[in-house]
């Protein structure tokens, strides 16, 4: 696949540019954003772009809209962010109505001058973008490649860069780079190359940490890591499946029932490889001033719901972890934003630092995770590499066809 060094090799002084950007970060009630951990990793490609006189026009989305406009998801604290680390006015371009292609986007598209950097406002506000229907896609997508059409109708370009959706058979991340002369950006490009030294050049020991609420978005990496891995390690929401798959009283702690069967065959199939934790901090109730108290997995009051791993889980994690020289983490271990139930998520984000530090090769999933770091003001550079992809980097790893990727690979440009 070309990238971006290519794009920028063949000259961009002038020529249109879409970006496909995941700029999909958590924003609070008052419209703030709360972690920039997206936008950072956007800025590079973007920069380098505008800096070589690109006309940049940005697509991205935020949330998921259900296919119309919802004020609530606009991009605009997003193109804020932009601007603030570009160092250029960073317009949004919406319609009235906020719809992204709607009222003068393109003419403001056209009348970019080198250099400009335009945003698109939120591009699932139009259902073409998320639709199943191929026409519809292909319809918006040959809105998206006129943005960035020469005023003489030659194509503009585009830069797949939103690694966190290349798993989206969307518009905007897999039909318009069919469309277009494609190119895959500095982070989506960055991304894969770690991604493949996890898969390809995997040094032992391996362990895999698993977090997060549900076993079900967690069982096909589960299933596809088990078999590679020395350990799989499971907290989070997710361990109370497996513990009531073991036959232990979890009390009101989260548990999928439907699951529960599954988890027991992967125990009794992986049992030298999956870890679960010893104890946990239980709470009455989900509040961050619910009083936390510590118990053996095998005590859970039947009126206490499990909140994070303890403090004998984190030290049993620890062990296992200190030595490892790869590691992969996707998920906290708690309800890392409650305080009293942090001490889990940041135990086992710090063993996976010190074995960082001693030379192993770390990747962060994405996500939760990759929040939870910086969250808990962990060092990003404790760990090798922060995937921005959640959902994307899992598949990638279950070995999964990414369309964004592989639209950019069948270009064989
Ligand atoms: C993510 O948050 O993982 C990406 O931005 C993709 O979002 P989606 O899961 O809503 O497609």
């Amino acid at each position: 696949m070309k990238s971006v060094a290519d794009l920028l090799a063949e000259g961009v002084a002038g020529r249109g540019v879409l970006v496909r950007s995941d700029l999909n970060v958590p924003v609070d009630a008052d419209g703030a954003i709360t972690d920039f951990g997206r936008i950072d990793a956007s800025v590079p490609t973007l920069a380098a772009l505008a800096q070589a006189g690109a006309k940049v026009v940005i697509v991205a989305h935020l949330g998921r809209p259900k296919g119309h406009p919802d004020p609530a998801l606009s991009l605009a604290p997003v193109a804020a962010a932009l601007a603030d680390r570009l160092g250029r006015h960073v317009p949004l371009a919406a319609g009235p109505d906020h719809a992204p292609l709607g009222g003068d986007a393109l003419a403001r598209a056209e009348g970019l001058t080198d250099g400009d950097v335009l945003l698109l406002e939120n591009i699932r506000f139009d259902p073409r973008e998320t639709s199943s229907d191929d026409g519809q896609r292909r319809a918006l997508a040959d809105e998206l490649a006129e943005l960035v059409a020469a005023p003489d109708g030659s194509a503009g370009a585009f830069v797949s860069d939103g690694f966190g959706v290349v798993h989206r058979k969307q518009a905007s991340v897999y039909d318009v780079a069919a469309l277009l002369p494609a190119y895959a950006g500095e982070l989506v490009a960055a991304e894969v190359a770690v991604l493949t030294q996890l898969t390809a050049s995997t040094e032992r020991p391996y362990a895999v940490v698993l977090g997060g609420s549900k076993v079900s978005d967690k069982l096909a990496v589960i299933e596809s890591l088990a078999g590679k891995a020395d350990s799989l390690v499971i907290g989070g929401g997710m361990c109370f499946t497996f513990l009531a798959a073991q036959g232990l009283a979890v009390g009101t702690s989260l548990v999928q029932p439907e699951m529960v069967d599954t988890c027991k065959r992967l125990l009794e199939t992986y049992h030298d490889v999956i870890r679960l934790p010893v104890d946990v901090v239980v709470a009455e109730r989900f509040a961050a001033d619910a009083e936390p108290r510590t118990v053996a997995v095998d005590a859970i009051p039947d009126d206490r719901m499990g909140l994070d791993i303890g403090p004998g889980s984190v030290e049993r994690f620890t062990a296992l972890l200190s030595n490892a020289k790869t590691v992969f983490w996707n998920g906290p271990m708690g309800v890392f934003e409650f305080p009293a139930f942090a001490a889990g998520t940041r135990g086992v984000a710090e063993a996976i630092a010190a074995a960082t530090a001693k030379g192993g090769f770390s990747v962060v999933g994405g996500g939760d995770s990759a929040a939870a770091v910086r969250a808990l003001g962990l060092p990003d550079d404790g760990f090798s590499h922060i995937s921005t992809g959640g959902g994307a980097s899992l598949e990638y790893l279950e070995g999964k066809t990414l369309p964004g990727l592989d639209v950019l690979n069948s270009k064989g440009q």
